[in-house]
């Protein structure tokens, strides 16, 4: 069976360092094994309110900042989630054989609802079920994404197994979940036990995409640390949540391991290891950035881009959509 692969980002102005050793880099890695189909979700960005303009601006954004990151365009398929209208139709059949008690469960919903009262939406609540329909409308294999989404995507296998077994065929594949590398789930600069977020109210919490050389320098000199030097072993590591954080991002950005960077760096200060990480970091994301400038000086090439992986992307969901509607019953054109 060929591998065939989807994800998503949530179209944000400025992608963070954990969206892009989380997923973006294991997604350019998947280019040459497998079909890939990368989708920017404006639809589920909508769970929370959003500026008209703004939002289709941070659509082209996250596209920009996909093929800076080394998504190739002649290789996947890249498209807005929302010019491909079988993910919602799909959402719809799902939501008619989604248990609440499986939602109930979702500790994102809880966890974003729990945030802000004003905005316990429907939408919000229903998030999974989209993002399950994003997933099996490809009959997707993989989905590469960071830790934060394993829940997810067990909610995604689960539907599958649960429309398979109420139409009596195995129909839908159910997707793998890939977590993979290094750093699956970065942190925050602030504190090591939270997770890094687009959401967090410091800055300085995060390393952006589009962060300058300067920029990412003061950040990681105010990184978090503890008063010890960088240890030998990973067991040492284990209560150290944001010396930790700044060995894996380390270990990822320079594809190695942590424990090649403990080697490396055993007994060093962290002033000194702070230093070469930033070097690391600018070395490695100075070339996304400057290319992100320069498609982002064009948006119409990127409209371009975008209406060829839709255009495509509708080609093999659609041919889906209608197999399912055969099956459950529903008219079609
Ligand atoms: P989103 O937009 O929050 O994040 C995009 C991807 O980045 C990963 N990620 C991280 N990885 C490591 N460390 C972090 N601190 C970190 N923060 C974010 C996420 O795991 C994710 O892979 N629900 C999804 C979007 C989505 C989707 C899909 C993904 C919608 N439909 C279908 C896969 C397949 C989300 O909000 O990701």
């Amino acid at each position: 069976m060929t591998k065939r692969i989807l994800s998503g980002m949530q179209p944000t102005g400025n992608l963070h360092l954990g969206n892009y050793l989380g997923a973006l880099k294991n997604w350019v890695k998947m280019q040459d094994e497998a079909e890939c189909y990368y989708c920017v979700v404006d639809l589920h960005a909508m769970t929370i309110p959003q500026d008209p303009e703004k939002l289709r601006l941070s659509v082209r954004e996250t596209a920009a900042a996909y093929i800076a990151s080394g998504i190739d365009v002649n290789k996947s398929t890249l498209f807005p989630q929302s010019a491909v209208s079988a993910h919602t139709e799909l959402n719809w059949i799902l939501a008619t054989m989604t248990p609440l008690g499986w939602l109930n469960r979702m500790t994102q919903f809880k966890e974003k609802s729990a945030k802000n009262r004003d905005h316990e939406l429907l939408g919000l609540y229903a998030y999974p079920v989209l993002m399950a329909a994003d997933i099996l409308v490809y009959q997707a294999t993989h989905v590469p994404v960071g830790e934060d989404q394993k829940q997810h995507l067990e909610l995604a296998r689960d539907l599958a197994g649960a429309f398979n077994r109420a139409y009596n065929r195995e129909y839908f594949t159910l997707p793998e979940p890939m977590i993979i590398g290094e750093a699956t789930r970065v942190m925050s600069l602030r504190d090591g036990t939270k997770k890094m977020s687009k959401s967090d109210e410091s800055d300085y919490s995060r390393i952006n995409l589009t962060d300058d050389a300067d920029t990412i320098a003061l950040k990681f000199r105010k990184a978090k640390t503890d008063a010890e030097p960088l240890p030998e072993t990973l067991a040492e590591l284990e209560k150290r949540p944001e010396a930790d954080n700044l060995v894996t991002i380390y270990a990822a950005l320079s594809d190695k391991t942590r424990q090649d960077i403990l080697s490396a760096h055993a007994g060093a200060q962290f002033s000194g290891f702070k230093k070469d990480l930033t070097e690391l970091a600018v070395a490695k994301l100075a070339p996304i950035a400057d290319t992100l400038r320069r498609l982002m000086g064009d948006v119409a090439e990127i409209d371009r881009m975008l209406a060829k992986g839709a255009e495509k992307a509708n080609a093999v969901t659609q041919k889906h959509l209608r197999e399912v509607k055969d099956i459950v019953g529903l008219w079609r054109a």
